[in-house]
C-alpha cells in the first residue's frame, strides 16, 4: 500500500481538461487546511479523510461549531462536538500518545486526529484552559511523528497564535478560497508573484514541505460515500488491543 491520497486535482492541468491528481503524503505528518467561512475546508477534510481511510487510518473527529456536515458521526465513540472538544486533546494526546510513548500500544499504524474550526474552539475558552489544551496540541504536534499519530487542522486563519513554535511540524498546508496579502506573506512569500490570490470555493494551493507550491481544486464527490468512508474509518477502543 502506498502512503499517498490522491484527493485533489492539479488546477493548471484542469484547466487544460486533464483531470491529473496531486499526491499528499501521509508519511509527512500533520496537516492543515486554511480559508475563510464557506471556502470549503469541511469539503475538502472530508475527501482527505475518507481518502486516508482507504490507507487504513484510523480517525478521531473533533468538530468545534457542531455543524450539520459530521452529524453522521454522532453515535461515535470518538467524535467529539461542542464542549466536548476539549476531551478530544485528552484522549489523543493523554491516551493515545501516551500508551505508544509507554509502550503499552505497542501498534504503529496511522491515527489521524482532525478537528474542524479549531481557532474558534481555543477562542471560546479561558485563557487557563487553553493554555492546557495549547501544551496538549503542541505535544501532539512535537511527538506525533514519532508515534504515527497525525493532527489534521481545519481553521478560518493561519497565524501562529495557537500553534507557537510547533506550526512547523505541520508539513501539509492546504489553502482554500481568496486570502489576503497578510496569508500570502505568511504562507507563500517564495511564490508571491505566481500565486493568485482570488480564488473560489473548492480551488486554492497545496504547500507541503520539501516541494513545489501547488495550485489545486478539490473535486465534487459522491458525499454519501465519503461520509460512510469516514465511518468506517472511525477509531474504536475495543480494537485498540488486538490492533498490529
Ligand atoms: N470543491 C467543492 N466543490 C463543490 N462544492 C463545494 C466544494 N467545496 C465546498 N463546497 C460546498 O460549499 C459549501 C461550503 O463548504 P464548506 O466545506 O462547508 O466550507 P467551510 O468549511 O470552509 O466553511 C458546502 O455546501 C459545500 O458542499
Ligand atoms: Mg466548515
Amino acid at each position: 500500500m502506498t502512503s499517498v491520497i490522491n484527493a485533489v486535482l492539479d488546477a493548471e492541468l484542469l484547466r487544460r481538461g486533464i483531470y491529473f491528481p496531486i499526491s499528499i503524503d501521509l508519511k509527512k505528518p500533520h496537516l492543515a487546511v486554511f480559508g475563510s467561512s464557506g471556502s470549503g475546508k469541511t469539503y475538502a477534510s472530508q475527501l482527505l479523510l475518507a481518502k486516508a481511510v482507504l490507507n487504513s487510518a484510523k480517525l478521531v473527529v473533533a468538530d468545534f461549531k457542531g455543524d450539520l456536515e459530521f452529524s453522521f458521526l454522532a453515535k461515535q465513540e470518538h467524535f467529539y462536538r461542542f464542549e466536548r472538544v476539549g476531551l478530544f486533546f485528552d484522549f489523543v494526546s493523554d491516551t493515545l500518545l501516551k500508551n505508544r510513548q509507554s509502550g503499552q500500544d505497542k501498534s504503529k499504524s496511522l491515527i489521524i486526529c482532525f478537528i474542524d474550526e479549531m481557532s474558534a474552539y481555543f477562542t471560546m475558552l479561558e485563557k487557563k484552559e487553553r493554555d492546557i489544551r495549547i501544551r496538549q496540541l503542541s505535544r501532539i504536534l512535537m511527538l506525533g511523528r514519532s508515534f504515527n499519530i497525525h493532527v489534521w487542522i481545519s481553521q478560518q486563519r493561519p497565524d501562529a497564535e495557537y500553534f507557537g513554535k510547533s506550526r512547523e511540524n505541520i508539513h501539509n498546508i492546504l489553502l482554500l478560497g481568496s486570502f489576503s496579502k497578510e496569508v500570502l506573506n505568511m504562507l507563500l512569500s517564495d511564490d508571491k508573484d505566481v500565486v493568485n490570490r482570488r480564488q473560489s470555493r473548492g480551488k486554492g494551493y497545496l504547500i507541503s514541505s520539501g516541494e513545489a507550491t501547488k495550485e489545486i481544486v478539490v473535486p465534487i464527490y459522491n458525499i454519501a460515500k465519503v461520509q460512510s468512508k469516514i465511518l468506517e474509518g472511525m477509531y474504536k477502543s475495543s480494537e485498540a488491543v488486538d490492533s498490529e
